[in-house]
């Protein structure tokens, strides 16, 4: 089993299960020409957030690092509004901890579903601040957490101590019931956490 493999499989699922789509492809396009490295999630994780997102009746969807906008066009597409995409989003700028705290004093209805792929040393940071804006029964994923395995590699970098000090918080927090799923495919070997807001039983 090699990368070949992975890759190979994904593709032809993707294939089976996921349409060509040209509001999505031309996102990738759009990235590509503006220079953004194409480390966006690929389409199969994509739907993934699509199907958790229609799974939770979606109204409210809040999505940390966005980079070209691939992910987020997943995510709005299961929101239930029936307004045009560009309504359905709204895009802040800036250090995501900065966006949390307007989000907290704007006091809106919470977030049914949070997708956190941003910056990863603040991972921990960002799920204490979503856990402030969610409900009981909403998700939180986050992405990028195995990262070829280092977040058990010596030495260990950065993020994968920012992993480490994630997972460490999360599996003690109450209010939290969470999963790592480890993913290989086209973006290599990695791996997403799913949490669900409220007590475990
Ligand atoms: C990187 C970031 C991501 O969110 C991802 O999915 C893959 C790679 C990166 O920063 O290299
Ligand atoms: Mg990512």
């Amino acid at each position: 089993m090699n990368e070949t493999t992975w890759s190979n499989v994904e593709t032809y699922f993707d294939a089976e299960l996921i349409p060509s789509d040209a509001t999505l492809n031309d996102a990738l396009r759009a990235a590509a020409a503006a220079g953004l490295p194409a480390i966006q999630v690929p389409p199969s994780q994509g739907k993934l957030l699509y199907l958790l997102a229609l799974a939770q009746r979606s109204e409210r969807v809040l999505e940390i690092g966005t980079l070209g906008g691939y992910s987020t066009l997943w995510l709005a597409r299961a929101n239930f509004a029936r307004a045009g995409i560009d309504d359905r989003i709204e895009l802040r700028l800036g250090p995501a901890l900065d966006s949390f705290a307007e989000l907290r004093a704007a006091k809106g209805a919470p977030f049914d579903l949070v997708f956190i792929d941003a910056d990863k040393v603040n991972n921990l940071a960002y799920v204490q601040a979503a856990l402030e804006l969610t409900r009981e029964g909403s998700l939180i994923v986050v992405d990028n957490v195995v990262r070829e395995g280092a977040v058990v590699a010596e030495p260990r970098d950065a993020s994968a101590d920012a992993v480490r000090r994630l997972a460490e918080w999360v599996g003690k927090e109450p209010r939290l019931s969470a999963t790592v799923i480890q993913t290989v495919g086209t973006k290599g070997y990695d791996g997403f956490l799913l949490a669900r807001v409220g007590p475990a039983s």
